[in-house]
């Protein structure tokens, strides 16, 4: 049985005092939904540690939205693994699209990302997907395929036990715009053969989340999907009953 996940990226919102509100609300609607649902919440770095005291004895888990390609240094501005570690995460996203295109996130950079992640003892939540140009000429299996490859085929058999992918197609995010169950569970499926191609039959256990515009309207008919474990999402994750509304799309 693959592992169920209901994650939230927060991306830049929440002030701290909301974000602990948020979380505190997350926890108390978590038991609304069986044990078998893993939720995790991924706030902005500053406020990680109000978030974890707030996550404190629940079982819901905390994760970054992205961390340092470097271990320590001279590196202004940024923040190592080793330091999100620390505050008591276990999960960073890695690779999401918004970093790619405004930040100029690289292959290059998400390998050494992922090095880091891993020497600290975190799991990826590995992001892929297209854009609307590429799901619009066809080329949408293309670009997944070429976003593993380039990072997730280099981890090694350990390493990729402990991952999480998550197929985010550009066109989705933030628009309203759901792809549909059939369309969610058509590339999911094409993930988890490119995943096969390299590491065999570990790919049938790495959970692979759908994320963009995910609802608790539309949760149930996606993670019905065989190859759907669970969601990345994005703005409704910033109200408790939404997050944890679409955490009971597994149990309609
Ligand atoms: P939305 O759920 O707001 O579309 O965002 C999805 C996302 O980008 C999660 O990482």
């Amino acid at each position: 049985m693959r592992k169920k996940i209901v994650a939230g990226n927060w991306k830049m919102n929440t002030l701290p005092a909301e974000g602990v509100e948020l979380a505190k609300g997350v926890v108390a609607m978590r038991g609304e939904v069986c044990d078998c649902v893993n939720f995790i919440v991924c706030p902005p770095f500053t406020h990680l540690a109000q978030v974890a005291e707030a996550l404190k004895g629940s079982n819901v888990e905390l994760g970054a939205q992205n961390c340092a390609a470097e271990a320590k240094g001279a590196y202004t501005g940024e923040v190592a693994a080793s330091m999100i570690a620390a505050l008591g995460c276990k999960y960073v996203i890695l690779g999401h699209s918004e970093r790619r295109q405004y930040y100029g996130e690289t292959a290059q950079t998400l390998n050494k990302k992922m090095e880091q992640v891993y020497a600290n003892g975190l799991t990826p939540i590995y992001c892929v997907g297209e854009n609307l140009d590429e799901r619009e000429a066809g080329n949408h299996f293309a670009v997944c395929k070429q976003q593993i490859e380039e990072v997730v085929f280099n981890l090694t058999e350990e390493q990729f036990k402990n991952l999480v992918i998550a197929y985010e197609p550009v066109w989705a995010i933030g628009t309203g715009k759901t792809a549909t169950a059939e369309q969610a569970q058509e590339i999911h499926a094409y993930i988890r053969e490119v995943l096969a191609s390299k590491f065999g039959a570990a790919a049938e256990e790495c959970p692979i989340l759908y994320g963009g515009s995910c609802k608790p309207s539309n949760a149930a008919e996606i993670f019905a999907k065989e190859d759907v474990d669970g969601g990345l999402i994005g703005g409704a994750a910033l109200k408790a009953e939404d997050f944890i509304g679409i955490g009971k799309g597994f149990m309609a």
